[in-house]
């Protein structure tokens, strides 16, 4: 294997490694957001979703959801408890996401408003209990009266709990009033109020990751333009974001989660700090005018103040609040002064408002997820217009659709080639072997204009969209093969997110999955293992390597790409075969280089090796080193395994 280290190529993009998050799988809550009350403002469709009435013997309160007199017009629900004979059943319980997730010695800050009716009721206890009923911590509210108010207290847990829940008992009898319960640990991402779970951040912070892609995903389109995701709903004050239900709420392949809702406790704004925080460019995507096109296929119309005729579509149902492209367009328009507006500006303020007066440089956005067809282009171009007509450096993401091989993508590359997009996002999910017999797909690609954004991908152990999709060594080691050919085309290929980013162990719909966890613990994937070993030896220039005869991409199983990293040199190699391989390589005039390089190895000759929450760190990243010879190296790569070999040169 011969790297010319001499002929040095383009410079890598920073941003070629980041990471795609969307809430599927309860990633956002029940997983990176911390907050364990579900449904704590009663604003579901079904009001009491995530609770239940405390049904002992007695049997002596009963409850209603009520809208008189609430705490304000956008959160006009609220739980009515009334109460004949005082005791232990007088109460209700929250269940949290799949339970709550609870640390001993960990502190917890809970918050409800209350008032009280009619009666005699003085005050409400609340504790946090493990899966048992045992309390691990408790506290009253006292002193209740007729207007709403806000208690809050902290609570400390006695034990550790991975399902535990918090029950509310009322004290004494006659009515009272509950509203907006949230439990919330201290413990968050950088000690934030509001901030994100931080065994979570920590392992996204750990990849180095160049951009944050938000908020997904089918999620941005809605199964119908109602359900569509609209950042203005999901800034400000967080008891105030209505919920909304979520588009994998609906049944999907067999896994049915009815109880999954948007809280958008994490919203733009989180979501905006949160790539701050991990050193990632922010990429929103939004709402191009269309609803899932495997769903509704809803539209807005494209009228002709959007720079088009009436649209040319077919019919369309209208969403309640019936809007026009235009309204898309403004939505986009008005993201970008949120993000980076002055504070004196009506956006900027919001976020300044929101504690962040420095603006946050979004310098990319995306219109439309996953969407294709001519219902795209024709909304997309005016779109894309008018964004740059404001706003010329901001840089687009168009969408290219789902599959990497049929017509409609092949003709919605060519016009978006044509409109000079800046980058198209293009999605594959496919078996193993494709990743491996793709490596060269953008070998011949033109190398000037639109640059690509893989914006979504992953190996399908069985078949795209079954529930028995593994996170196996096969999947993982032939995703490393396939990148190998997105670096050696980083002129063209910008930028590359593996999906789905998060998955709950009890609560999925869609596998494979990066990173998964439990309410109290989290592990990597294969898969996230190398993603990180390429993003943290992303480097930032690209070296041409030659495979042993000249051979193409892959041919007897042998993949590689290298780079220069400063005056590191780093090689990439997968030898997807069961026996091991003994390999050459020539660092072409290289000079100055150490006597040892260290090496950075996955393998297993098992490719159905998978981690899991009993075996977090099966298969993970191994550090040895090598001899260097002047600018030769021999190395006996494993047995299906993903290596990256790093040598030192002269600094
Ligand atoms: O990653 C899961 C889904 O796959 C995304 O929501 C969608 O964009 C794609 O179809």
């Amino acid at each position: 294997i011969t790297v010319q280290v001499n002929k040095p190529g383009a410079a890598v993009p920073k941003n070629l490694y980041g990471l795609f998050f969307e809430d599927i799988n309860f990633a956002a809550d029940g997983g990176l957001y911390p907050e364990l009350v579900k449904n704590k403002s009663f604003e579901t469709d079904d009001h009491l979703i995530g609770w239940k009435a405390i049904k002992g013997a007695a049997g002596l309160s009963t409850y209603t959801i009520s809208t008189q007199n609430p705490i304000s017009a956008t959160n006009n629900h609220f739980l009515r408890l009334t109460v004949a004979t005082a005791g232990p059943d007088a109460g209700f319980v929250n269940e949290g996401f799949r339970g709550m997730g609870v640390k001993a010695g960990a502190e917890y800050t809970l918050s409800l408003w209350a008032r009280r009716g009619p009666g005699s009721i003085g005050s409400l206890t609340v504790s946090l209990q493990d899966e048992k009923g045992q309390p691990l911590a408790q506290t009253k509210f006292s002193g209740l009266t007729g207007e709403w108010k806000k208690y809050t207290a902290v609570l400390k847990a006695s034990a550790t709990a991975l399902k535990g829940s918090l029950q509310i008992n009322v004290d004494g009898t006659g009515t009272a009033d509950i509203d907006v319960v949230s439990l919330f640990p201290k413990d968050t991402w950088m000690k934030r109020e509001n901030g994100m779970r931080p065994d979570l951040v920590q392992l996204l912070k750990d990849m180095k990751p160049g951009f944050l892609r938000f908020p997904g995903g089918c999620i941005v389109e809605g199964i119908t333009l109602d359900n569509r995701y609209q950042w203005k709903k999901s800034i400000g004050d967080v008891a105030a974001r209505e919920p909304m239900i979520n588009r994998w709420n609906k049944e999907f392949k067999h896994r049915y989660t009815p109880d999954y809702y948007q809280s958008f406790g994490l919203g733009f704004f989180e979501y905006f700090q949160l790539s701050e925080d991990i050193g990632a460019e922010p990429l929103p995507i939004l709402n191009v005018g269309m609803a899932c096109q495997f769903n509704s296929s809803e539209l807005a119309p494209v009228s002709s103040a959007a720079g088009k005729g009436p649209s040319a579509s077919e019919p369309h149902d209208h969403a309640t609040d019936d809007p026009t492209l235009e309204t898309f367009i403004q939505d986009a328009l008005d993201l970008v002064e949120f993000a980076n507006g002055p504070v004196s500006s009506p956006w900027g303020a919001k976020r300044a408002a929101m504690g962040h007066p420095a603006p946050f440089n979004l310098k990319m956005i995306g219109i439309g997820n996953e969407q294709w067809g001519p219902q795209y282009l024709e909304r997309y171009e005016p779109f894309a217009k008018a964004l740059k007509a404001k706003y010329p450096k901001m840089e687009i993401v168009s969408s290219a659709g789902p599959s990497p091989d049929g017509e409609l993508f092949d003709k919605a590359s060519k016009r978006l080639r044509e409109l000079n997009a800046e980058y198209i996002d293009e999605h594959y999910y496919a078996k193993p072997e494709w990743f491996r017999q793709n490596v060269g797909r953008y070998d011949n690609y033109p190398r000037t204009g639109s640059k690509i954004f893989a914006g979504e991908y992953a190996a399908q152990s069985v078949a795209i969209g079954s529930t028995e999709n593994k996170n196996s060594w096969d999947c993982a080691i032939s995703e490393a093969a396939f990148m190998t050919g997105l670096e050696r085309n980083a002129d063209v290929v910008s930028m590359a997110s593996y999906a789905p980013l998060f998955a709950h162990v009890d609560a999925w719909q869609w596998v494979p999955d990066m990173i998964w966890f439990d309410n109290l613990k989290s592990y990597g994937t294969p898969n996230y293992y190398v993603q990180k070993m390429y993003s943290t030896n992303r480097g930032t220039t690209m070296l041409p390597v030659q495979l042993p005869g000249n051979a193409k991409n892959g041919t007897d199983n042998l993949f590689a790409t290298a780079v220069a990293d400063g005056s590191d040199i780093v090689v990439k190699l997968v030898n997807y075969s069961p026996t091991s391989r003994p390999v050459k390589v020539n660092l072409a005039g290289a000079k100055g280089l150490g006597k040892t390089g260290k090496a950075t190895t996955m393998s297993s000759p098992d490719l159905q090796t998978v981690n899991s929450l009993t075996e977090p760190m099966k298969l993970v990243p191994q550090e040895s080193t090598f001899a260097v010879n002047g600018t030769q190296v021999s190395y006996t790569l494993a047995p299906n395994s993903f290596t990256v070999l790093r040598v030192a040169g002269k600094k």
